[in-house]
This record gives structure tokens, sequence and C-alpha cells, in this order.
């Protein structure tokens, strides 16, 4: 049986041509997306290109959503090996945090730091039933606590808040063969990112990939850029 990656946000941007990539590698990939059907177009693309893949809908601000797909991996694929909490959201460019107001706040927490609470809660103890997992969360530069700025405060410090998720599960899962690391993908060009961005999304891509398949000696609980460590 082959193994199974998850990939959050895989409708667009760096988490389809993470999917994309890993679907080339062999890897059966979930591809999960708030709408049904764009789940099923990006899904049905890498069946098409050869790949296997599955849609699956889910808004990662969902606990009950996470549980479901726990239990539908559990029943249609039998494990989860993978695990990349990429979907995200960035809506606080340049608001000051005193002027941040509830729903920007409540939206970005609840997708950029909970979601991934949830998927991790959700999906980790299969990985450990298996003695096999790797998740990686795509993280920001903008979270890193030794280069705090102004404003994009919401983002800021969901991605901070995402960190210390990766360093509290890495040390609970020390002993085992399960690996957690964080990402910044760089400034890509996605609807994220924008047409200025320095990096391509399939080069952004390459590196998520990387992190996802380190070798059982690779780091956990490690921040990369390029990868390669850097500062919290
Ligand atoms: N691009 C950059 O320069 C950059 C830099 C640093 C970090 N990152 C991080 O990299 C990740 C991917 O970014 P990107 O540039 O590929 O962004 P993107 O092109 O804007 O794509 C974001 C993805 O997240 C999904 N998403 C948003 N809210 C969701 C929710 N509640 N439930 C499920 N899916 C949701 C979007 O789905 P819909 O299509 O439904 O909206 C979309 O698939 C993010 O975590 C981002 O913070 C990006």
């Amino acid at each position: 049986m082959s193994a199974v990656a998850v990939v959050t946000g895989a409708n667009r941007g760096i988490g389809w041509h993470t999917a994309q990539q890993l679907a080339l590698l062999g890897y059966q990939v979930v591809l999960t997306a708030r709408s049904a059907a764009a789940a099923e177009r990006a899904a049905a693309q890498l069946r098409e290109q050869g790949g296997r893949a599955w849609p699956f809908e889910l808004d990662v601000r969902d606990s009950v959503g996470a549980a479901r797909l726990a239990a539908w991996l559990g029943n249609h694929l039998g494990r989860v090996d993978l695990l990349i909490n990429n979907a995200g959201v960035f809506l606080d460019d340049a608001v000051s945090l005193l002027d941040l107001d509830d729903a920007t706040l409540h939206t970005t927490l609840n997708t950029n730091l909970l979601g991934p609470i949830y998927l991790c809660r959700a999906l980790v103890p299969m990985m450990l039933a298996q003695n096999y997992g790797r998740i990686v969360n795509l993280s920001s530069g903008y979270g890193a606590l030794n280069d705090m700025g102004p404003n994009i405060a919401a983002y800021r410090i969901s991605k901070a808040g995402l960190n210390a998720l990766t360093a509290v599960l890495a040390a609970e899962l020390t002993g085992t063969n399960v690996k957690v690391n964080s990402v910044c993908p760089g400034w890509v060009r996605t609807d994220m990112g924008g047409p200025k961005a320095n990096r391509d999304p399939a080069e952004a891509a390459a590196d998520v990939v990387w992190a996802a398949t380190l070798d059982d000696d690779g780091p956990s609980g490690a921040f990369l850029r390029y990868r390669e460590r850097i500062p919290w």
C-alpha cells in the first residue's frame, strides 16, 4: 500500500504545487479544499496527470471536519503518512494591531493556527499507530519572534502560534518516528504573495516536499527556510 499525503488548501498556490509534486512521487494525495467543487477539480487534474488523488471538502476552521477527515482516511486509505498544513489567509497587510477588527482577527487565528491544531490532533494518532509521520506547517518569517515588526499583527501572531505548535508537538513526539517542522516558503508568486514575489510556487513547494519527506534522521521541531534552519 503506498503512502498517503494530506494537503490542506490544495486547490491553488503552494498547496496545489505541493500536492502535484507528491502525486508525481507516487503518494496517494488527499486534496482538501473548503469548496467541494474546487477540491474535486484539483484532484481530477492530478488524476488526468496519472496521479492517485482524492478530493475532500474541509474548511480547516472546523474541528469536526478534521475528525471527519481522520475517520475517512481510516476507512478508505487505512493510513496517513504526511500532513501539509498549508491552508492560510493573509488579511491584515499594513493594518495596525490597534485597528484590527474582530472578523479579521478571528478568521486569521482560526484558519492559520486553530486549523493546524485540529488537524494534528486528529491525524497524529494514526501516525503514531504506524510509527511514521511527517507534518509540515506552512509558516512565515512574519511569525519569527526574533524579527517582529509593526502591523500585520493577526498574521504574525497566527504564524508565531503555529511555530509554537510545531515546537510543542515535536517535544511530545520525541522518541517516535513522527516529525513536525515549520517551513517558511519565502515570498512566493501566488494569490497571497502577489505577482512581484521573487519565488516560483513550484520551487517553494519543492522545499515543502523536501521537509515532508525527511529521512528518519532528519530534524524535528525546526523552523526551516530554503532547507536550512532559521531562528524562531
Ligand atoms: N505566498 C507567500 O509569499 C507566502 C509566504 C509565507 C508563507 N506563506 C504561507 O503558505 C501557505 C500557502 O500560501 P499561498 O501563497 O499558496 O496562498 P494562496 O494562494 O492564497 O492559497 C491559500 C489556500 O488556503 C486556502 N484556505 C484559506 N482559508 C481556508 C479555510 N478556512 N479552509 C480551507 N482552506 C482555506 C485557500 O482556499 P480558497 O481557494 O477556498 O480560498 C487556498 O487554497 C499559507 O499558509 C501562507 O501563509 C505564503
